[in-house]
């Protein structure tokens, strides 16, 4: 059996990526639609080694599609998504439209891949980038021995904010590297040689909408509301890649020896740990272009008789979205047949 697939942003970072990760995993695709602005319709994007012409979102008619993968921003899955579903197609959202709404699911393919079956709506949501990386690791050890309390700092790629985030992340590199004049336009202030403490807007509790992501995806996700999560989200001069430094507290002690087993046993982690000059995993040299989340660094925290030190990286466009979008779409598929 084959399936009729639309990838709506398809022109995006997001969308580019889950048009190349459907071919190389030979998803059972019998249609695919690439869908974007009517900015982009008539251009060409790539699906293995076909061509696809790009057509208008917001003429294109959704019967008979199967399944929808949304990546084109909020606005227009809130607008889009429910008419695809509505069609009769399965919507796996990429967008923060629906993740917080209690009728639809959110879902981390290794973690909890038996909530696709509730979906209501017919939506089901993809989480953030950085929940996403940090609760495949995280899961297993939350299993094991229970995390009460999280501390991460996060080091995000440019990619996560677009395609035009990268243009403006190259272009002010190389402005800067030939002494000319350079104004930031998608981000607030200078990237390139530069860390911005800031992503998403400003919350009333100070802290910024893509960290409080962290908070509700992370309780959502393992279900259990009890887990404190403090975050910080920073963006960094790197192209594709998030990493994070996490701190988690457990309820019951686990060795860096029991967590680093754990890891080296959990799907989609690989450990990368070896304690020398390069013996840990870095956006360039393991995330970008790669499906697992690298874990390194896995250490006990010295300042905490339960606490553990984690180094988490994985590539925010695969595994932090596109990949997991299309291995949500396997486990619909899946349940189907
Ligand atoms: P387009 O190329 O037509 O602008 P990114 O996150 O990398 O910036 O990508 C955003 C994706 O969402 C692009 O494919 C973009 O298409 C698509 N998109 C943005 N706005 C709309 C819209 N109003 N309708 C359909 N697709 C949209």
């Amino acid at each position: 059996k084959t399936y009729t697939v639309a990838v709506v942003g398809a022109t995006g970072a997001v969308g580019e990526a889950m048009l190349s990760i459907l071919a190389e995993r030979k998803f059972p695709v019998g249609t695919l639609h690439a869908l974007a602005s009517e900015r982009s319709a008539g251009e060409k994007v790539a699906f293995g080694s076909q061509k696809l012409v790009v057509q208008d979102l917001a003429t294109f008619d959704p019967a008979g599609v199967d399944i929808a993968l949304f990546s084109a921003g909020g606005s227009v899955s809130k607008e889009y998504a429910p008419r695809f579903a509505a069609a009769g197609a399965v919507v796996i959202d990429n967008s923060s439209a629906f993740r917080y709404d209690d009728d639809v699911p959110l879902v981390v393919a290794e973690v909890n891949p038996e909530q696709v079956a509730n979906r209501p709506r017919g939506i089901i949501a993809n989480p953030n980038c950085s929940t996403m990386q940090m609760l495949v690791a995280l899961a297993p050890i939350h299993r094991a021995a229970g995390i009460e309390r999280i501390n991460v700092a996060t080091y995000q790629s440019v990619s996560g904010a677009g395609r035009t985030a990268m243009e403006e992340l190259g272009r002010q590199t190389a402005a800067m590297l030939n002494f000319q004049p350079h104004e930031p336009a998608k981000f607030p202030v200078q990237i390139a040689f530069n860390l911005i403490p800031q992503i998403d807007e400003f919350m009333d509790n100070g802290y910024t909408r893509e960290e409080m992501k962290l908070v509700w995806e992370t309780r959502k996700i393992l279900g259990d509301d009890a887990i404190q999560v403090n975050p910080t989200a920073v963006r960094v001069p790197v192209f594709f890649g998030h990493s994070e430094a996490v701190h988690l507290e457990t309820r019951r002690k686990l060795t860096a020896g029991e967590a680093r087993e754990l890891l080296e046993a959990a799907p989609g982690v690989e450990v990368v740990d070896e304690r020398e000059p390069g013996g840990y995993p870095t956006p360039v040299t393991h995330a970008a272009g790669a499906d697992p989340v690298y874990v390194g660094r896995i250490r006990e925290d010295l300042s905490h008789p339960r606490g553990l030190d984690l180094w988490i990286v994985a590539d925010n466009i695969r595994k932090g979205a596109a990949l997991n979008a299309v291995q949500v779409a396997e486990l619909v598929v899946k349940a189907r047949s």
